[in-house]
This record gives C-alpha cells, structure tokens and sequence, in this order.
C-alpha cells in the first residue's frame, strides 16, 4: 500500500506514519515549518519527505503529484493537517478575523477537499480526514476550528455518495484531546471538564488513534461518508 500522509510532521501524523510503516506500507509525507521533525521521520521510516503550504493550490498539486511519481501511485490520503486558530491564542468569537479564518479554512477543509481530489484522480481508495469531537460536538470550544472540523464531516457524507460509484471511500477519524499540538492553547478549566466527563477518564495517545487511522487506510472496503469519534465516550 502506498500512502500519502499530508501533515507527517504533526504529533498524530507521525504515529500515523510509524503505524503505517509497521504495516509494510510505503509512505509520502508532508510538513510545512518543522522541516527537521519531517525529515527525520521519513529517514527513519523509510519514507519519502516535502514540504508543503497548503495555502496555495499549485503547491498543493505539484506536491501530491511528485509524491505520487515517486511511490509509483497512491492507495490512501491521510489529512492530518490543522491549524487550531485565526489569532495565534484560543479564539473567542471577539478574536475572530477575517484573514485568520480564511487561512484556517485553506489548511483545514480547503487542503483536505483539494488532496482528496487529486488522490482520487490518481486511482486511490480511501480517503481519512482527522477531524475533531469539536466538529461533532462542543465542549466548549473555538467556533472556526469547530467550524472547520464539523465541515470535514460534511464533506466526507458528500464525497461519500459523489465517489462511491468510483470505488473511493471517505471518512472522518476525529479524537477527542491529546497532549499538545493543535490543542497546546486548550485552556485548563476545559481540560478538566473534559477528563470530568470523558469515559476513559483520560486523554487518547496519539498510537491509539493512528490504529483507528491506519485501519481506515490500509483495510477499510465498505465503510463511507462516515465520522467515527475517537474521545474515550465523552
Ligand atoms: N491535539 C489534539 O488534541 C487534537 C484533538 C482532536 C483532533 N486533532 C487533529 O489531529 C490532527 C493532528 O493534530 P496535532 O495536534 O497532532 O497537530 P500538530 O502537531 O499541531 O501539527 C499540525 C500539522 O499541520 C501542519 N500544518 C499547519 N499549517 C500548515 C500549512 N499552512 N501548510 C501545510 N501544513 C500545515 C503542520 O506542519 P508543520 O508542523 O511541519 O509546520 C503539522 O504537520 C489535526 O487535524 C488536529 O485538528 C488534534
């Protein structure tokens, strides 16, 4: 299997990337700023390294598609690329901005609409989009990420139907929290009330839910249009 992993650099796009080479599958990764976390994963795993904006279409294209030559095709899409915010903090409706929100939407639902129809295009077959339990629920949290999160959903539910025919499947992995990345800028009192009422009673690892992302990559054959929340029963 040959699997293209857009966002490698993130805490979850590595684990998802180590479960993946466990499996045998080859691997194209992207990273944006943490060119050494990047680098030092593919050289590690065997696997191929870019860097990537994914701000900016013809980048996005010329990216997927050199990865593609190089793995000699491409079998899944993981999109693990997110950034939590349009103001650099916890974004409160009143810290909104206009280009803060339309930077987010491009890494975060603009990216991951454009990488599923170009892997599509290239004869792939599953397609996993990592979402959040913000995009499905709220606990509270920021209403651009949630935004953004709850679009992948709809778009998974549409893509489902449009690309079934074509024998692609699509589906949303969203977890609950884990330690840092995305949600370094969580604040504490609702990190509290998340453990308070989470069923796990505690975070997810990363490896926990790049099992549940793997499976989606490698195995899934029937399941689409689906969001499968990973959040210990919150
Ligand atoms: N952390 C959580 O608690 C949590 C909870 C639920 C869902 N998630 C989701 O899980 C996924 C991974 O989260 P994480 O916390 O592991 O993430 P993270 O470590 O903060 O990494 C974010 C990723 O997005 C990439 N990225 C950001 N802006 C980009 C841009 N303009 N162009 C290309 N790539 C860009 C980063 O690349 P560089 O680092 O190389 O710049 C990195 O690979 C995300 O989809 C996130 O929404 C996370």
């Amino acid at each position: 299997m040959r699997v293209v992993v857009v966002g490698g650099s993130s805490g979850l796009g590595g684990a998802v990337c180590q479960v993946l080479a466990e499996r045998g599958a080859r691997i194209g990764l992207t990273y944006n700023r943490n060119e050494a976390r990047g680098l030092a994963l593919a050289e590690a795993l065997g696997a191929l390294a870019r860097r990537l904006d994914l701000s900016e279409l013809h980048g996005i294209e010329a990216t997927l598609g050199e990865l593609a030559r190089e793995l000699g095709g491409v079998d899944a899409l993981v999109y693990c690329a997110a950034v939590a915010s349009t103001s650099g903090g916890y974004d409160r409706l009143d810290d909104v901005t206009w280009d803060g929100i339309e930077r987010l939407f491009k890494v975060n639902v603009m990216g991951a609409l454009f990488c599923a129809r170009l892997v599509a295009s290239m004869g792939g077959r599953n397609v996993v989009l990592v979402g959040s339990m913000d995009g499905v629920k709220s606990m509270p949290t920021s209403a651009p990420y949630a935004m953004s999160k709850g679009a992948l959903s709809a778009m998974a539910r549409a893509l489902g139907k449009e690309l079934g025919p074509r024998g692609v499947l699509v589906n949303v992995v969203a977890p609950g929290l884990f330690e840092g990345g995305v949600s370094a800028g969580v604040p504490e009192e609702v990190r509290r009330e998340y453990l308070k009422h989470c069923g796990m009673k505690r975070y997810a690892t990363h490896d926990e839910v790049a099992r549940t992302v793997a499976w989606f990559a490698l195995e899934n054959s029937y399941v689409t249009g689906q969001t499968l929340v990973v959040d210990g029963g919150l």
